[in-house]
């Protein structure tokens, strides 16, 4: 019997990531695996379970290597030959981690702009490198990369916020075209507004006018149940009001 299939998701501690891991809690056809600083498993048990939420920060160093060991581990070149063969299953991988940084430049500190990109950018790029390495071990990929309007358009008192949502849609475009050879699907979701914690420091705008979590996780829920031969590139979903 094939395995099912494989779901990861980034950020499951609170907002987009948690609503979604919920939405596939409910999904029995798949083996789904959480990963945040609050995860409830340590992250080197994570090779040998089937489902779980994993402690991960994605800004450490050791974190990062564990997780890439522990993927080769359980899917490619050091993988027991007792172990579950992957080649008839789907590989699915949401990327709903990241943080908010907002305010005129001239208060922006190189610290914080620091940590914004190795969680926005950095973290990105090197966890999709992790899973390259074990694509050709599945029969097919899908990685959905949760971008923003501001990955499109400027805003206001959000140069840095700005950018990295910006280098989200060129890392999706570009592992888009690298990754053809695997007929690997790679969805970049324009979001607008979501009424989450990343809004909070933000009263000016209303949550009632933003999409809420149970709806964004159905719709990207979704995405893992597309037929075989549609590949979706750029998604752009905003709440009733469009951009706030
Ligand atoms: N909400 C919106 O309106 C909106 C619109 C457009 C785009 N987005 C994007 O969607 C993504 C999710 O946003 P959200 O609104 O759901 O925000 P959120 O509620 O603040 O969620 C952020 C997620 O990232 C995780 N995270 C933060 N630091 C981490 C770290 N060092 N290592 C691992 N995980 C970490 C958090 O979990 P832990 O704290 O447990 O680690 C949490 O699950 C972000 O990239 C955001 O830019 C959101």
């Amino acid at each position: 019997m094939k395995p099912k299939a494989q779901v990861y998701i980034f950020g499951i501690g609170s907002g987009i990531g948690q609503g979604l891991y919920k939405r596939f809690l409910e999904d029995k056809s798949v083996s789904l695996y959480g990963f945040s600083r609050k995860g409830e498993l340590p992250l080197n048990v994570f090779s040998k379970k089937e489902n779980g939420t994993f402690v991960f920060d994605a800004t450490k160093k050791e974190d990062l290597r564990t997780l890439e060991i522990s993927l080769s581990e359980k899917y490619g070149f050091k993988k027991e030959p007792t172990a579950p063969n992957y080649i008839q299953t789907e590989l699915y991988v949401y990327f709903a981690l990241g943080d908010g940084i907002f305010g005129t430049i001239d208060l922006l500190k190189k610290k914080d702009l620091e940590a914004h990109f190795q969680l926005n950018v950095h973290s990105l790029l090197l966890l999709s490198k992790y899973f390259s390495q074990n694509l050709p071990f599945f029969q097919q990929a899908t990685f959905v990369f949760l971008g923003s309007t501001a990955g499109k358009q400027g805003f206001p008192e959000s140069a840095a916020y700005c950018a990295s949502k910006h280098a989200v849609l060129g890392i999706a475009r570009a592992l888009r075209e690298e990754w053809k050879p695997f007929g690997t699907k790679v969805v970049h979701v324009s979001l607008g507004a979501v009424a989450t914690e990343i809004w909070d420091t933000r009263p000016q705008f209303d949550k009632n006018d933003m999409v809420s979590i149970s709806d964004i996780s159905e719709y990207l829920w979704s995405i893992s149940h597309l037929p075989k031969s549609i590949f979706v590139d750029d998604l752009s979903i905003t709440p009733r009001k469009g951009i706030l």
